[in-house]
């Protein structure tokens, strides 16, 4: 996919700003602090309408008055699109696609794709395994829309679930409580289960693309294993009925330090991805070029499934990852990337890149939220 236009409206640090693009690698250059993950975050939006720097919303409006406006034309696998994301401070975002308010958010994603890497990205292999879990949703997000509705509902089920355990916890729970709790537990175990595949699945499709990748970048010396650790274990084999089997198995076995914690102890909100270069956790050993190689390995994997099952070409987001590559293994990576994918790449300073790469780029400068190119 291709994004012709972007307009940013009293977005982050942007009044008012248009940028019209015209080639596959952009280099996004300005000083410390003048709006180049700015721009990113709002083409990041595009795709996920959430960020990847804050929760919350309102940080994204300019001195946090009024409302935000982000807009753009791209061209997708059908054609064109015209979208637009109106981000109040107080109420409801609003979306336009094509001129067209929508009701759903759902009908808003999936027309763009995107893979960000960014240095808060290392928190994926250091922090905790919310990270991974949060990392592993986007991708399925992007691969499948409709995965949102099956987290929220998940989510939704599992507060009701833990406000019932607490009441059991606090007072006991009559007979009609314990009722409730079981239609609870049945679609928990039910959307638990509908995650459970997918992110089994993903992993699956993701790993030998990112083994390739880490092969490559490593010169073949270390070996990349990735291995999803769901917290209900289960079998490729399995079917939808064994897998929620196995879950309302473990919903029983940890009924009491459920009701003694007033929380929910099993289930998808507890699920881990393990990475491990050769048969060691990067996350315990890895040093730190070995998790950057990692992370690289993943986001380039994850450009090639979206674009498989997708079938389109995701925007690649590059924040900052420049300065921490040296100048043989940049060059090395935008030629690998070649011109397949369009490619933001924000830096401090152009001389980060070989003559080659800047000749074909378009240059776009950065400076207090004014955009020159
Ligand atoms: N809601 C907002 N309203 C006004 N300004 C904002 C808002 N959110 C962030 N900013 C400003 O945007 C600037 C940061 O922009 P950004 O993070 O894009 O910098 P950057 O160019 O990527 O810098 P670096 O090279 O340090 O990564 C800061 O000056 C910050 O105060
Ligand atoms: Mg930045």
């Amino acid at each position: 996919m291709f994004l012709k236009r972007l307009n940013l409206n009293n977005f982050r640090n942007y009044r008012e700003a248009e940028l019209c693009l015209d080639s596959r690698k952009v280099i996004i250059v300005g000083d410390n602090a003048q709006g180049k993950s700015n721009l990113l975050e709002g083409i990041q939006l595009l795709s996920s309408l959430k960020s990847y720097r804050t929760s919350r919303e309102q940080d994204l409006v300019y001195n946090q008055q009024g409302y935000a406006e982000i807009s753009a034309e791209v061209e997708g696998h059908h054609g064109d699109y015209n979208l637009r994301i109106r981000l109040p401070v107080k109420g409801k975002r609003e979306l336009w696609v094509n001129g067209q308010k929508l009701s759903r958010n759902l009908d808003f994603l999936g027309i763009v794709n995107t893979v960000l890497f960014s240095s808060l990205d290392i928190e994926l292999v250091r922090n905790a395994p919310e990270y991974r879990r949060e990392w592993l949703d986007n991708l399925l997000l992007q691969l499948e829309p409709i995965y949102t509705a099956i987290l929220k509902e998940y989510n939704k089920v599992l507060k009701q679930r833990n406000s019932l355990l607490k009441l059991w916890k606090n007072r006991g729970i009559t007979r009609s409580e314990m009722l409730e709790m079981k239609i609870w537990e049945e679609k928990l175990a039910e959307n638990a289960c509908r995650v459970m595949r997918r992110r089994k699945r993903a992993i699956e499709r993701l790993k030998p693309l990112a083994q390739l990748w880490h092969n490559k970048l490593s010169d073949d010396r270390e070996k990349l294993e990735i291995i999803y650790q769901p917290n209900v274990e289960f079998e490729e084999r399995d079917d939808v009925e064994k897998i929620k089997e196995k879950i309302r198995e473990k919903l029983e076995l940890k009924r009491e330090a459920e009701i003694q914690l007033g929380a929910t102890l099993v289930g998808i909100h507890r699920d881990d991805i393990g990475f491990f270069i050769n048969g060691k956790s990067v996350r315990n050993y890895g040093s730190s070029g070995q998790q950057r190689t990692l992370l690289l390995s993943l986001k380039l994997g994850e450009l090639q499934v979206i674009e498989q099952i997708v079938g389109q070409t995701p925007l690649l987001l590059l924040d900052d990852v420049m300065a921490e590559l040296d100048l043989q293994r940049q060059n090395n990576l935008l030629h690998c990337l070649g011109s397949r994918f369009q490619t933001f790449i924000t830096t401090t300073h152009l001389d980060y890149f070989c003559d080659s790469i800047i000749k074909e780029a378009q240059i776009v400068k950065v400076e207090q939220g004014c955009l020159l190119y």
